[in-house]
């Protein structure tokens, strides 16, 4: 029987309220809630691993911190795997550095930074005055000698940055909206640095490891049989493209490096059809998307899913669970049903499909208004 869940625990929002996971906003995220359900679901103890191949902003890696069980995540773009590693190091020796550090921030003088940046969304997304000041803070930030120490900051700052822009995030793009008022960058990154100290004072972790990677989740390594469990989230088919999203915030305050389209993680096979496929049994599950407009992205999708399912497999325990959250394919012509069909390559890729859950239905529209359809977003539950 499927388990009810309770509203919105798909989603990032519930997050917000909470120390820690609330140090980077990620749209993109789930709820710590769903974690903690699936990790006393899946009876996970201390000492245990669990694995999220695509950790966002490390929502599975905090929430299996707050339970003592050890993580290994991995991502391909900077600031998730920043804001990851970032959000899960230890602070209980650098407390009093991290309050000195923020007395020198605060008295830092005033300097009109010179604005050098050509990109054209990121001179539209500050007025010059709160610009400068980020500019500014960044370059103090950077001369810290502490990593640890310097991180928390370039974080905090990363989050001032989104509360002091016009930009808003609106689905797979940036949307600028300058009817905002918006507060003194300095004066929102002190009230922010003051509250995530609170936070590193205020929680105390049970001993685990929590491993960050920058890594691609088609093609990591890790040890056969090693992991005790698997929750995650892979990006949705046709939803956003996540360094077009995070442009501002990467570019600004961390190096990009990677640059590749990670909306349906379209790699080298971009251009092939379902024709193309040389699984037989994969191209007869999407054999009634030939021919269909974005047949090709459809199809790398699903490629791709097949891959990162074999190597989570492969480094799984037998017996062992892994649970996917899953949003569907909203196209002009109509859904794809992401859930089903990721259900379906588990089962030829050697798991036990156990069951998929509904989370929430997603209306689907052509233009914003015409309604094609309806998209689940659920949890599928697979055992190896
Ligand atoms: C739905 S989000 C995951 C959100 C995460 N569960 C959380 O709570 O923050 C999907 C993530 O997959 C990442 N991603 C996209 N392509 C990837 C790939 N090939 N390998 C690893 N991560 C990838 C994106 O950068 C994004 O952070």
């Amino acid at each position: 029987m499927h388990k009810k869940y309770k509203k919105n625990l798909s989603g990032f929002v519930e997050n917000k309220r909470l120390p820690i996971y609330n140090w980077l906003y990620y749209k993109e995220g789930f709820s710590a809630q769903i974690v903690f359900d699936l990790i006393e679901r899946f009876d996970l103890k201390k000492g245990q691993t669990i694995l999220e191949p695509f950790c966002g902003s490390g929502t599975t890696l905090l929430a299996a911190k707050e339970k003592g069980i050890n993580s290994v995540g991995f991502d391909v773009l900077d600031i998730a795997v920043f804001a990851s590693a970032v959000k899960t190091r230890d602070y209980s020796k650098v407390i009093d550095e991290l309050k000195g550090s923020l007395e020198d921030l605060k008295n830092v003088p005033k300097r009109k930074q010179k604005i050098r940046i050509k990109e054209k969304i990121i001179l539209r997304a500050f007025p010059e005055r709160i610009l400068s000041e980020l500019l500014n803070i960044k370059e103090n930030v950077g001369k810290i000698k502490n990593r640890v120490v310097s991180d928390f900051f370039l974080l905090c700052l990363i989050n001032t940055a989104t509360k002091t822009s016009f930009a808003m995030k609106d689905g797979g793009c940036i949307k600028i909206d300058k009817s905002r008022s918006l507060p003194p960058a300095k004066y929102m990154f002190i009230k922010t640095a003051k509250k995530m100290i609170r936070d590193v004072e205020e929680i105390k972790f049970p001993g685990c490891t929590t491993e960050v990677h920058r890594q691609d989740a088609r093609c990591f390594e890790l040890k056969e049989n090693s992991i005790d469990c698997v929750i995650t989230s892979p990006p949705y088919l046709n939803k956003i493209e996540y360094t077009n999203v995070y442009f501002i915030e990467e570019y600004l305050f961390l190096k990009r490096q990677f640059n590749a389209p990670l909306r349906s993680f379209v790699g080298k096979n971009s251009s092939i059809g379902i024709d193309d496929i040389g699984d037989e049994k994969l191209k007869k599950h999407l054999s009634e998307f030939r021919g269909k407009k974005y047949e090709a992205q459809i199809a790398s999708y699903f490629v791709d899913t097949k891959r990162w399912l074999e190597n989570v497999y492969f480094c799984l325990k037998r017996n062992k669970y892994c649970a996917v959250i899953v949003g569907g394919g909203c196209f002009e012509w109509g859904v794809v049903e992401s859930d089903v069909i990721l259900g379906l390559i588990a089962k030829d890729v050697g798991f036990e499909l156990i069951d998929i859950e509904p989370l929430k239905k997603i209306v689907c529209t052509k233009n914003r208004t015409t309604k094609i359809g309806v998209l689940n977003e659920s949890l599928v539950v697979l055992k190896k």
